[in-house]
């Protein structure tokens, strides 16, 4: 019988709900489908940092390594650890140091869910650039505290790092509805951005059967909301792409239906799946949380394992729960109600 080894991090707050939740539902698929999934649960999370003074271990990475993939819950209690902080010691050290340069977040409303757009018809896949560009981490503070201060942050784009992200794009356009719009701003960054565009414009003769359009960030935000079903495939920068996805999860109905994939597609390194919301400190322990976001990640980490057709399961379970009203209005049905329902709905 297959069997893949899993890392759990719930990390904080709702993190743990969502977590456990996805885990209860992937374990039921996994029983079904024939095949095994060890999970192996590791504390780390700001908790973890006021006892020990670190977000993870030293050989945290190194630990990790070993997986076949991580199931990531959300990180950050900002009361008591300042978010640069928890951020930069978790959850953006395992995205770099496992080249998970490409994050995949797709934005279409599931049955029974109500977003806030007169549209309804859109189908978008986001891939955010995750390795390198605005939050590559270059940077410093002089002078600190004196009227003389200066902070700066370099946004670092190279060439391999901007060429796999447009290739991977492509190669998802392929295989959707062959659509790529590749975001920029190179009306105003005329350095890094301009870099973007050119060698959007080299790899499209790669994909003659993929249609390149190059949109603007702002013009791209717009199009998002006022025709969002005109767009497919969407890649863009770090900073560009987190901003875009957090409309794109505005117009699927709001946080809790965001999934999320980081992935490292030369697999050599494990890949992570994580909802796309925080932690959310204001209901954590309420056991309110929507879980369908990490759900629908997991249901993302069955693909990446080969576990297609369990991973269609997942979604469609998913579906026929939102589509009989559970899980599609916030706080009415329990983390544990939604769960049970996706759960029936595989049985
Ligand atoms: C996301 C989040 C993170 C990011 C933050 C918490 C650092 O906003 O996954 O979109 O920007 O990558
Ligand atoms: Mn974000």
């Amino acid at each position: 019988m297959k069997s893949y080894s899993i890392a759990l991090i719930p990390g904080d707050g709702i993190g743990r709900d969502v977590t456990d939740a996805t885990w209860t539902v992937l374990e039921t698929v996994a029983k079904q489908s024939g095949f095994v999934l060890t999970g192996t649960e590791f504390p780390w999370s700001c908790r973890f940092f006021k006892e020990t003074g670190r977000m993870m271990p030293e050989d945290g990475i190194e630990t990790l390594h070993g997986f076949n993939a991580i199931l990531f819950g959300a990180v950050g209690w900002p009361a008591e650890v300042p978010d640069f902080v928890s951020l930069h010691g978790l959850l953006l050290p395992i995205r770099k140091a496992f080249v998970q340069y490409a994050n995949i977040r797709p934005h279409r409303l599931l049955p029974g869910v109500t977003g806030p757009l007169r549209a309804e018809n859109f189908d978008i896949l986001c891939i955010r650039e995750n390795t390198e560009g605005e939050y590559s981490g270059a940077g410093g503070r002089v002078h600190q505290g004196t009227l003389d201060e200066v902070a700066v942050e370099t946004s670092i784009f190279t060439r391999a790092g901007v060429e796999r992200i447009l290739r991977f794009g492509f190669e998802q356009a392929r295989t959707r509805r062959g659509k790529l719009a590749s975001v920029t701003k190179s009306n105003a960054q005329k350095y890094s951005m301009v870099f973007w565009d050119e060698i959007t414009r080299k790899l499209s003769a790669d994909y003659p059967d993929v249609d390149v359009t190059t949109y603007h960030v702002d013009a791209l935000a717009a199009r998002m909301i006022m025709a969002p079903q005109s767009l497919d495939v969407v890649v863009a920068s770090n900073l560009f792409g987190d901003i875009l996805t957090d409309i794109g999860a505005a117009i699927q109905g709001g946080l809790g239906y965001a999934a999320s994939a980081n992935i490292n597609p030369d697999r050599s390194a494990p890949s992570m799946f994580e909802p796309v919301h925080g932690s959310a400190p204001d209901i954590a322990h309420l056991g309110i949380a929507n879980p369908i976001a990490a759900i629908w990640s997991g249901a993302m980490m069955l693909d990446h394992l080969g576990e297609t057709a369990a991973a269609g399961r997942v979604m469609k379970a998913i579906e026929a729960t939102t589509a009989r009203g559970i899980g599609t209005t916030a706080g009415k049905d329990s983390t544990d109600a939604i769960t049970a329902a996706v759960v029936a709905a595989l049985n």
